[in-house]
């Protein structure tokens, strides 16, 4: 091997093969996903000590790339014939990047209508070649339907969080975490859609502290869109609502698990009202220089609130998952932006658009 690249990155099949559920054997299909930054806060934290895991930084954009290298692993080992998902954007586009890789198929299902997939997750399935279907109902009527014809069709590979290779994979974000910051945090908060990814990491720190690489488990903070929040509610959400469409999600597969993970992490699940999100959204673009997607920074809007509440002290130490980036989502960044200038190609005409407190 080459000098320089012995130590890379591996992926996350690779690089956690000894702490993962796989098939032995089965082949590490990855396009490097995993060891993406843990960065301080500078301003967000309002006393806290915080940190944003920047999951935006895997090869598609999103921490679904985690669980898609080992369920797509998996697939493989079992002589899987092509890959089905329902999702709200980043699982298909993370199933159709891995589905390229392996050299399989996938049949995407995903919420038909304006603004239920936002349109770098659409270009990025279109872009590996999947075949993506635009499902006449919503997220949760997708997943039902593909669970279905999954049923109906062994050799198809499911590849929802519902495959629990989704699982083993993503709560490699955890052992990161751990690894970054020399132990547990006190706190984690993360957004909550279709409640899988919360469980991986609560399985990931729990597998951690049992090995003895960490002393201490994180209490969770699983923050809701308000219109899409059964696991605060306790009721299932048929018309779930938000600007965060990433987790416009009504019936969670996982709620099972999450509200376990919840309830022994002495954690809890909190509602955020959109308007929320997309304040810890601008904040985070505009004061500490991260570009993530609305559903993401509802673990910012999380964990504010958490700090309204008393639950979380000054002091404390708490990691925000920062799911997605914001580039998935274009129309929601023109949106939230000050429209642009239009000037004449002149330093004048330039000049005169800087703000006021730098003219003179
Ligand atoms: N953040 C982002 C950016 C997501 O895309 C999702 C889920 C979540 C958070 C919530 O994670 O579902 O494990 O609770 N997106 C799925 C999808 C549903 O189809 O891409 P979860």
């Amino acid at each position: 091997m080459p000098a320089g690249t012995v130590a890379a990155w591996r992926g996350v099949v690779e690089e956690f093969r000894g702490d993962l559920s796989l098939p032995a054997g089965a082949p590490a299909v990855s396009l490097r996903e995993g060891n993406t930054p843990l960065v301080p806060a500078l301003r967000a934290g309002r006393g806290a000590d915080l940190y944003f895991k920047i999951e935006g930084q895997n090869p598609t954009g999103s921490f679904k790339d985690r669980g898609m290298a080992v369920a797509v692993s998996g697939a493989l080992a079992d002589g899987a014939r092509f890959l089905v998902c329902a999702s709200t954007g980043n699982t298909s586009a993370s199933a159709a990047a891995y589905a390229a890789r392996a050299g399989l198929p996938a049949l995407l299902a995903v919420p038909a209508g304006e603004g239920a997939v936002a349109k770098g997750k659409l270009a990025q399935a279109l872009a590996f070649g999947a075949r993506l279907v635009l499902v006449r109902g919503n997220f949760d009527q997708a997943l039902a339907a593909v669970r279905a014809l999954a049923t109906a069709r062994p050799d198809a590979a499911l590849v929802n969080s519902v495959n629990p290779l989704r699982l083993e994979g993503q709560k490699t974000g955890a052992f990161e975490v751990v690894q970054q910051l020399g132990d547990a945090p006190q706190w984690l908060c993360i957004p909550v859609g279709n409640a899988g990814n919360i469980s991986a990491y609560w399985r990931g720190f729990c597998e951690y502290r049992q090995a003895g690489r960490s002393t201490r488990v994180p209490r969770l903070v699983g923050a809701q869109a308000a219109g899409a929040a059964p696991l605060v509610s306790g009721q299932w959400v048929d018309r779930p609502e938000t600007v965060a469409s990433a987790i416009r999600i009504g019936r969670p597969a996982s709620a099972h698990l999450a509200r376990a993970a919840v309830a022994e992490a002495d954690g809890r699940f909190l509602a955020v009202a959109d308007a929320a999100i997309l304040e810890a959204y601008r904040f985070l673009a505009r004061e500490e220089g991260i570009f993530c997607e609305p559903a993401s920074a509802a673990s910012l809007a999380g964990f504010w609130a958490a700090q309204r509440q008393g639950l979380i002290r000054q002091g404390e130490q708490v990691v925000c998952i920062l799911t997605g980036s914001g580039l998935k989502d274009p129309d929601r960044a023109v949106a939230e932006g000050d429209p642009p200038l239009e000037a004449e190609a002149t330093p004048e005409a330039l000049l005169g658009a800087l703000p006021r407190a730098l003219c003179d």
